[in-house]
């Protein structure tokens, strides 16, 4: 078990090789999950709202027999001043095994995994750098629903600047052997991706005819410090997914949004109904991945 004992705070941190054995133990935790309790505990973090990542989280810990202690912030002594740090060491203290945190502090979990020793870290979502677990399940989603990674080509739409999911996808799926493009408002797609040997496409009908995966992005209204875009019903109208875009994908194609979805927005109420779009097949892998996680990082024999 390679990751045991170990943090999960960027997607840099797991190996191909690591990835797929991961997605070995999603698929047998699908089909036969475990009976047994198991004596330790995971605790939940969230500095920020979450619905999937947190539920799901909780779910996959129940599922391979952990405890869960959620801890919310807004009722804890960090509204008395206390730091991050001394919270997850007095956790620590309390014999939690491991902890999963979310923060809007860019590199937080990054810098806490390399001060706390012995408390695995997992990055649930931190400001606008990394989401690991959701290009996890993300990956797994384009595997079980294209049958491979390898070759596919995956278009992320929208407001990347601010995304950590784009950041996290963009690294994984390059690592797993997929044709990553993005395309967007300029205002919204950083040069940087460029060097990264992503492709920008600046048309967003040709970006929708050329992937066989295409990762939508919701446009993060509570990051954006000025305008980035004239007006959402002009951002639906140039680069969201209507029905007349969507017959512009491949027949097989399938689409994907991390949530929350921001309707007629990045795509529209009669597209949200499309057989192509697997938003809540997203949510129930994520379920079974972050179970295979929590299992190998905490040593659960499943
Ligand atoms: N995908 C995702 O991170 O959703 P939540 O913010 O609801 O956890």
């Amino acid at each position: 078990m390679p990751l045991q004992g170990k943090s999960f705070v960027n997607v840099s941190e797991i190996t191909p090789g690591e990835t797929f054995s991961l997605f070995k133990t999603a698929e047998k935790l699908m089909h036969s999950p475990p009976t047994h309790r198991v004596n330790k505990s995971v605790a939940m973090l969230f500095f920020e709202p979450s619905t999937r990542t947190r539920a799901s989280f909780e779910t996959a810990a129940n599922l391979i027999g952990l405890s869960v202690l959620n801890l919310d912030p807004s009722k804890s002594s960090v509204v008395k001043g206390e730091s991050v740090e001394d919270t997850l060491l007095n956790i620590q203290a309390m014999d939690v095994a491991a902890v999963v945190i979310r923060h809007s502090g860019s590199g937080l979990p990054d810098q806490l995994s390399k001060r706390i020793k012995n408390l695995p870290l997992i990055n649930a979502g931190d400001g606008t750098h990394q989401h690991p677990t959701q290009a996890l399940l993300d990956a797994f989603t384009i595997q079980k629903e294209r049958g491979k990674i390898e070759g596919e080509n995956v278009v992320i739409i929208g407001d990347l600047i601010h995304s950590r999911v784009a950041r996290s996808n963009i690294e994984l799926l390059q690592k797993l052997g997929a044709n990553v493009a993005v395309c967007g408002p300029s205002t919204l797609v950083p040069d940087l991706f460029e060097q990264w040997g992503v492709q920008v496409f600046r048309d967003i009908d040709q970006a929708f005819k050329w992937c066989s995966v295409c990762m939508l992005l919701r446009m993060q209204l509570e990051r954006q410090t000025s305008f980035f875009v004239p007006s959402l019903k002009e951002y639906h109208a140039r680069f969201g997914l209507t029905p007349e875009r969507g017959a512009l994908l491949m027949p097989d194609a399938i689409v994907l949004h991390p949530g929350p979805v921001n309707h007629g927005v990045e795509i529209s109420e009669k597209m949200l109904n499309d057989p192509k779009v697997r938003l809540l097949a997203q949510v129930r892998n994520g379920v079974f991945v972050r179970a295979a996680l929590l299992a190998e990082i905490l040593g659960v024999p499943v």
